[in-house]
């Protein structure tokens, strides 16, 4: 408790404020407050508003079908295709010449696609996917680099009705194994690799290992070539029968492809997020609400005007490049830049290199980032023109007031608003953020609740402590508590692939009938709000959210691990570490290089991101009699913090025992 009750005394501290300028205000899409009070006295009619911006085959015959609560079916009976949306009616609309991705690689050029070129390339994907046996209703696996061809697959797979499952081209073999199988998925679309720092990362390699492994789903793979023979990489084994050339099939395409009509509730994507036992969860969402949803807040949160170039440095393997790259900014037409690699490659200006390059108008990034610019020094954005700037985004965690000064300062030249957006993968679009025209924004704030949201922080027990939808009331001191989401909104989860009693256990069982995020949230004085992090053992890795329990089931998995208990540490950079305790068994011999044995197993079963930052060797674990072992007591050690409560434990010395070790090894 006492780091977040720290957490929240710093953050407490902050009183500098910044107003919308006057200029933003006047050209902002949203400049009327009123919002607020209009969606909050009837949020399923405002909704429904909402979704007219949408262009649907059939209308639908009601907005909000509560009756199955909380499987909550949204704009019931009406129809619509999610490519469509973001393609076609573009180019329909005289769109066809404007840019939709400006594609950036590692290595330095650049590829830009137009709206009309973009429906070509969607369409000729599709077709390949129907060639290789993909159905209305079938899953597909996209484990791609982060370029323009990978939005086009998600797209093409909206496009005949197919649901995509990314996974990010940093997880490993085991991880691809688990979702395929999971999610039984035909057709993974890969390619021979990406680029990463200067260095080939060999996605195809990946995808071999994994159905190595076992994946009775596969039917074929699409490896799109993306090195070519440009690189002396090694291609790999080639499977005939199974793996089928992007060049050869994708390429000799027809060039338009129908859009599937599909329901308002058909699936449009599952996208797995790490879970406390460990299973990742399978995520899904549909196609009515959910692009109502990301497309409404695209406009408001980050403005969208005709000429914006428009920057998320996410990657799709992320709800975040689901729902702000492709979905949501392309359902509005905007220009999306996508950049494929690292930013410190060939030097630490990269961003501000492509940001000056392609006169990027908004930059939404992640608070992990922002605090590696500042320990990298202001050097390198100050050599470079940020001129264009005029709207700067923070996601994923969340950002410390030192950070978003900085940023307003070096990034934005003081001339841009900040909006830091609470979200999760689960609420597929944002929730909490400043409207860039109209809210005041506090360092370390994500503010309020958008218009048709609604909110309330809740203590331990389930008592309201306060609600929040259309204004909110300062309260006399500051509330701090648990946050939930009151009444349902159009891009809210529809459930877990498979496990319906998990959907209703972890989300809507906390507290009766309230969406759980499972965040701590503090509201000031000044009736800003705080978000805290998770209240559960999910650590948030660099923006990513790395359950305790999948690194520790990685470590077990080594043959000389007995048990393992693993907590997010605080760290400066990556916001929070991870800190392993492991116990080897007894016929094991250690050695020097064990500890980066261990962590390199990490690494090879979940990926590099969850690679542990400090492992501590130990005898014994502390746990409680009922023998749950109590992570609470490991923060506190590692933190180099008074131990709490340690009345449960079934044998206290472990724990004092454990504490000098820690300090002994200096971690
Ligand atoms: C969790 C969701 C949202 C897309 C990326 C992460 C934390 C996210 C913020 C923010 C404070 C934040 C929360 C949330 N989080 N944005 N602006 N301020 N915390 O998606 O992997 O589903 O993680 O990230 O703890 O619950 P995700």
């Amino acid at each position: 408790m006492s780091t977040e009750s720290q957490t929240i005394n710093t953050l407490l501290e902050e009183s500098r404020t910044y107003e919308p300028s006057a200029e933003f205000r006047s050209q902002a899409n949203l400049n009327d407050p009123l919002i607020y009070a209009t969606a909050a006295e009837d949020p399923v009619a405002f909704w429904e508003e909402q979704a007219k911006q949408l262009s649907w085959t059939q209308p639908w015959s009601q907005v909000l079908d509560d009756s199955g609560a909380p499987f909550f079916r949204w704009f019931v009976g009406g129809k619509l295709n999610a490519c469509y949306n973001c393609v076609d009616r573009h180019v329909e609309a005289g769109l066809g010449e404007k840019p939709a991705i400006i594609c950036e690689t590692e290595p330095g050029d650049h590829r830009i696609y137009t709206y009309s070129e973009t429906l070509v390339e969607v369409s000729k994907i599709a077709n390949a996917l129907k060639a290789l046996g993909v159905k209305k209703g079938d899953r597909v696996c996209v484990y791609m680099p982060m370029t323009a061809e990978l939005c086009f697959t998600m797209l093409a797979c909206a496009r005949i009705g197919a649901a995509h499952n990314v996974v990010f081209g940093g997880f490993s073999p085991d991880s691809i194994a688990e979702r395929v199988n999971d999610a039984e998925v035909k057709v993974i679309v890969t390619a021979d690799g990406g680029w990463r720092r200067g260095k080939v990362i060999e996605l195809k390699r990946m995808v071999d290992e994994a159905i190595e492994l076992g994946c009775p789903t596969i039917e074929k793979v699409l490896v799109y070539e993306r090195l070519g023979d440009a690189t002396q990489y090694n291609k790999g084994t080639w499977y005939e029968g199974r793996d089928v050339s992007w060049s050869d099939l994708v390429e000799n395409q027809p060039d338009s492809c129908p859009c599937e009509e599909m329901e308002s509730e058909d699936l449009l994507f599952i996208l797995y997020t790490s879970g406390s036992t460990g299973k990742p969860k399978g995520i899904m969402h549909t196609t009515g609400g959910y692009l109502t949803g990301v497309n409404a807040t695209s406009r408001w949160v980050f403005d969208l005007k005709p000429d914006d170039i428009y920057w998320c440095t996410a990657d799709c393997g992320w709800v975040t490049g689901h729902s702000y790259i492709v979905y949501g900014p392309m359902s509005n037409a905007a220009t999306v830049l996508v950049y494929e690699g690292s930013p410190d490659f060939p030097d630490k200006d990269r961003f501000w290199r492509v940001i000056e390059k392609h006169r990027a108008t908004i930059l939404y990034t992640a608070p992990t980032a922002i605090r590696t610019f500042m320990k990298w020094g202001t050097q390198y954005p100050e050599q470079c023109d940020l001129s264009s700037l005029r709207l700067l985004g923070s996601v994923g965690e969340p950002i410390n007031p030192e950070a978003w000064v900085w940023y307003h300062k070096y990034i934005g030249r003081k001339n841009c608003p900040i909006v830091d957006t609470w979200w999760q993968t689960e609420t597929g679009g944002i929730m909490i953020s400043p409207l860039p025209g109209l809210t005041t924004t506090k360092p370390g704030s994500a503010t309020r609740p958008l218009p048709g949201i609604s909110a309330a922080i809740l203590s331990e027990e389930g008592h309201a402590l306060t609600t929040i939808s259309g204004s909110i009331d300062k309260p006399e001191e500051p509330i701090g508590g648990i946050l939930a989401l009151t009444k349902p909104w159009p891009s809210m989860l529809r459930g877990i692939w498979g496990d319906p009693e998990r959907y209703v256990n972890t989300y809507w069982s906390r507290f009766d009938g309230l969406y759980f995020p499972g965040d701590g949230v503090k509201l000031d004085e000044d009736g800003f709000l705080f978000l805290l992090g998770r209240v559960d053992d999910i650590m948030l890795v660099a923006g990513h959210n790395i359950s305790t329990m999948e690194v520790e089931s990685a470590l077990v998995d080594h043959p000389a691990v007995a048990e393992a208990a693993v907590i997010g540490k605080t760290h400066e950079i990556k916001g929070q570490g991870i800190c392993a305790f492991v116990t080897i068994k007894s016929d094991v011999q250690v050695t020097e290089s064990t500890i980066d044995e261990l962590k390199a197993h990490v690494g090879i079963k979940i990926g590099p991101i969850a690679r542990p930052d400090d492992i501590i060797l130990t005898a014994e674990l502390p746990k409680t009699r009922s023998g749950k072992i109590m992570r609470r007591l490991l923060r506190d050690i590692a933190e180099g913090r008074e131990l709490g409560d340690t009345t449960t434990l079934g044998d206290p010395n472990v724990v004092a025992a454990l504490r000098d070790k820690y300090e002994a090894d200096g971690a």
